[in-house]
């Protein structure tokens, strides 16, 4: 998009629906007012709805429903989560571009798609990636070993959570990783990993938030167990300054994570998830394990109690509740 188009929605957005006259705009970017006008026309036509009056000016109604990475860049509040921005409209996965990157990335890049061709899940599964929601994938290179991975995962579903809090989702944590809002998922996230002597090279985070994803675009199946944050607030949410939102809690989160005792993030984690305290059933790739989920220990695992009080600690698996 040309800058003065950028600079005008950048003014209008900063103006949070008081009128701005096409003179003051005209005045702060050097141009005229007809050619003010001449840009807002030309906005409109691209899914801009700017409202005009004569009397007072231009007010932004809404915007199209698209990322908009010059605007991200300019309300970040972050320094290393989103030091590099990478917008694609549409990639195979975000997943698949981040590895591919990562070795010669700065940490904290973030890689995002409008849409993925074939956006993944855990375990193999197919992650539909349909318009509207925020499939993001974040590089991370952190010092710590391969066994501390799952601690990453629980910061970034501490992260996610309240992200969605903040704009009015009631989000909980299923363990490991799933965001669910009235027990319908929102959000998942797959954490992938490069490592070499135990010792972790990089590590992906990829996140897909149903944000203002159409449930009817989901497949039946898929549907039936889903939400989406304008599923939930009835309105859709403008996913830049969310995803902003988002990268803050992310940065915030992995600060706490590498300065602080696991411990607080443990505490965090059970008091956003709902899993503790429920019976669960945890397929591992080696067994199934039911029981009671008592806590999560100061290595990220799932602690679960069987019936015959044994207790299991479970670094990874699928987690169903079975009440
Ligand atoms: C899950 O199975 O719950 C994890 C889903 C993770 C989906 C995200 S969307 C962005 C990133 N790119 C992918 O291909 N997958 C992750």
């Amino acid at each position: 998009m040309n800058d003065n188009k950028k600079a005008i929605i950048s003014i209008l957005r900063k103006s949070e629906g008081t009128p701005v006259s096409g003179q003051e705009i005209g005045q702060k970017l050097g141009i005229t007012r007809a050619m003010v006008w001449k840009y807002i026309k030309a906005l409109r036509k691209e899914g801009y709805d700017v409202r005009s009056s004569p009397k007072t000016g231009y007010i932004l109604d809404s915007c199209p429903d698209k990322i908009d990475p010059d605007m991200l860049q300019s309300i970040l509040k972050t320094t290393l989560i989103g030091s590099d921005i990478q917008y694609y409209t549409e990639l195979e996965s975000t997943n698949n571009t981040a590895r591919e990157i990562a070795l010669g990335a700065l940490e904290g890049t973030v890689v995002l798609a409008e849409t993925q061709k074939n956006g993944r899940g855990r375990m193999g599964s197919e992650w539909q990636s349909v318009p509207g929601g925020l499939w993001l994938s974040l590089i991370l290179k952190p010092s710590i070993p391969l066994e501390s991975l799952s601690k990453i995962t629980l910061v970034a579903g501490i992260a996610v959570t309240n992200a969605l809090r903040a704009v009015d989702v009631d989000a909980h944590i299923k363990w490991p990783n799933d965001v669910l809002v009235r027990g319908r998922k929102i959000c998942g996230i797959l954490t992938e990993v490069s490592a070499e002597i135990g010792k972790v090279d990089y590590v992906v985070l990829g996140i897909g938030i149903n944000v203002n994803v159409k449930l009817s675009d989901l497949n039946e199946d898929i549907r039936r167990n889903s939400t989406s944050v304008s599923n939930e607030i009835g309105k859709p949410l403008d996913r830049t300054s969310f995803l902003a939102s988002l990268l803050y809690e992310l940065e915030q989160q992995y600060i706490r994570f590498k300065t602080r005792q696991f411990a607080e993030i443990v505490d965090e984690w059970i008091n956003l998830s709902d899993t503790i305290g429920r019976n669960v059933r945890v397929r591992t790739p080696a067994m199934l394990i039911e029981g009671k989920a008592v806590g999560i220990t100061e290595k990220g695992a799932l602690v679960v109690l069987d019936k015959n009080d044994k207790k299991h600690k479970i670094i990874a698996g699928n987690c169903r509740y079975a009440d």
